[in-house]
């Protein structure tokens, strides 16, 4: 079937992956990658892509609600995969306006220009779906309660069944919004205006929340590539407070797999929670990174362990998130595919590989592709 599917954010992380997904999925589709090209977006994560016949690069602001109608109806979109974001909770800490800006104006400006081109068609909201990528973090924090302690690493994919025998608490779809930074307290926001517009209009919408992804393509202001680069560069390794708090983690192509899953066979209007069961406190999985990182660079073991620098804690920062997934596995079949061990392997290994990649970013010679390949275009 043919389709016109716009994914906002491609140019960013996880989208990067989505829009690859898709693009080498669904030959048949057209997709339009809509991005600004923040400090946050690079168009080098798609050069593989670049040139295939079934993709369009737009660089455009979400928050700019006439140049979403232009190019929702230019390019006749009848599905939206929206992952346009500001994502760093530290930039949300000393900027949260951007993030008001971006993550709640923009969702409501793309929001407002699907419904309204979707209001002038025949089919009115027919086979249209807006599909708006959200994240664990609008649930708040969850306690540790683990009566023995934290065994390390915290947990290893048991299931929420076990870890509730021990009085552990989960994010369920229909756990109470209680978000505490700037940037969880702007994605809970969009969220719930993203669900306004189907109660109000109809709108053919879903949510997903998300637990921490890691892989490939990430910007290096994120734990997992900002470590592995300071270790490759021997530099500290900044662990916030006693780097005790929790994160579920789960590979970056897993997560694209459920929202392609999601988009094709998801209910309308219904939210689902995407997570690994795969909780790591922060400190174990430095220990994991750091072992990993110097046993591929030839290093002996230990080489690195005294990088490991305690700082400032960050301000607000939230215990522990930990994703039940189990309707989406129950409903449509979706589980992770990666053993953590192999997940995180192959994330080091691709880092330490792609270290241009790297530095095109650090030196910020990445923000200059735009203008050297598509403009003029
Ligand atoms: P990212 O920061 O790597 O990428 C965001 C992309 O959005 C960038 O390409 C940036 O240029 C673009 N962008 C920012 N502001 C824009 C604007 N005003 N107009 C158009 N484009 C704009 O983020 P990510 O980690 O890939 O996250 C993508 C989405 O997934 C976000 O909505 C985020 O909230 C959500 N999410 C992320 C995680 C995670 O662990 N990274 C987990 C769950 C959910
Ligand atoms: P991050 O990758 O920023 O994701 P999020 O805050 O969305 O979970 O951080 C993951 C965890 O690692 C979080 O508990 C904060 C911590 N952290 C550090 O200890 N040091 C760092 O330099 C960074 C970036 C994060």
């Amino acid at each position: 079937m043919k389709r016109n599917i716009l994914i906002t954010g491609g140019a960013g992380f996880i989208g990067s992956h989505v829009v690859r997904l898709f693009v080498n999925k669904y030959p048949d589709y057209h997709i339009v990658n809509l991005d600004k090209l923040t400090y946050a977006g690079n168009l080098e994560n798609l050069k593989d892509i670049e040139t295939a016949p079934n993709y369009t690069f737009v660089r455009a602001d979400i928050a700019d609600l006439d140049e979403m109608r232009r190019i929702i109806s230019e390019h006749k979109i009848d599905g939206i995969i929206h992952l346009a974001a500001e994502s760093h909770v530290d930039r949300s800490i000393k900027d949260p306006f951007t993030f008001a800006r971006t993550n709640v104006m923009g969702t409501l400006a793309l929001l407002q220009a699907a419904k309204e081109y979707w209001d002038t068609l025949p089919e009115g909201y027919e086979g249209k779906l807006f599909y708006h990528i959200s994240t664990d973090e609008v649930y708040g924090a969850l306690e540790l309660t683990h009566p023995e302690g934290i065994p390390a690493p915290f947990t290893t994919r048991a299931s929420a069944g076990e870890h509730e025998a021990y009085g552990e608490k989960f994010f369920t779809e229909t756990t109470k919004y209680n978000p505490h930074s700037p940037y969880s307290a702007s994605k809970a926001s969009s969220d719930h205006f993203v669900r306004a517009y189907h109660d109000t209009y109809g709108l053919p919408t879903l949510v997903t929340n998300c637990s921490n992804n890691y892989g490939p393509y990430q910007f290096p202001e994120k734990l997992i590539p900002l470590f592995i680069n300071n270790i490759r560069h021997g530099k500290p390794l900044p662990v916030y407070g006693k780097g005790e708090n929790v994160r579920d983690w789960l590979f970056v192509e897993d997560h694209a797999r459920a929202i392609d899953l999601i988009f094709h066979k998801g209910k309308v209007a219904d939210t689902y929670n995407i997570g690994g069961f795969n909780e790591w406190k922060n400190i174990d999985l430095i220990r994991v990174i750091i072992r990993t990182v110097d046993r591929l660079l030839g290093n002996p073991e230990g080489h690195s362990d005294g990088l490991i620098t305690y700082v400032t804690d960050r301000l607000g920062h939230d215990m522990r998130y930990a994703i039940d997934s189990r309707k989406l596995q129950a409903e449509l079949g979706w589980e992770p595919s990666l053993q953590f061990e192999e997940g995180i392997e192959k994330t080091v290994r691709w880092y330490l590989d792609h270290q241009e990649w790297m530095d095109r970013i650090t030196s910020g010679d990445y923000e200059r592709y735009y203008d050297e390949m598509y403009k003029g275009r």
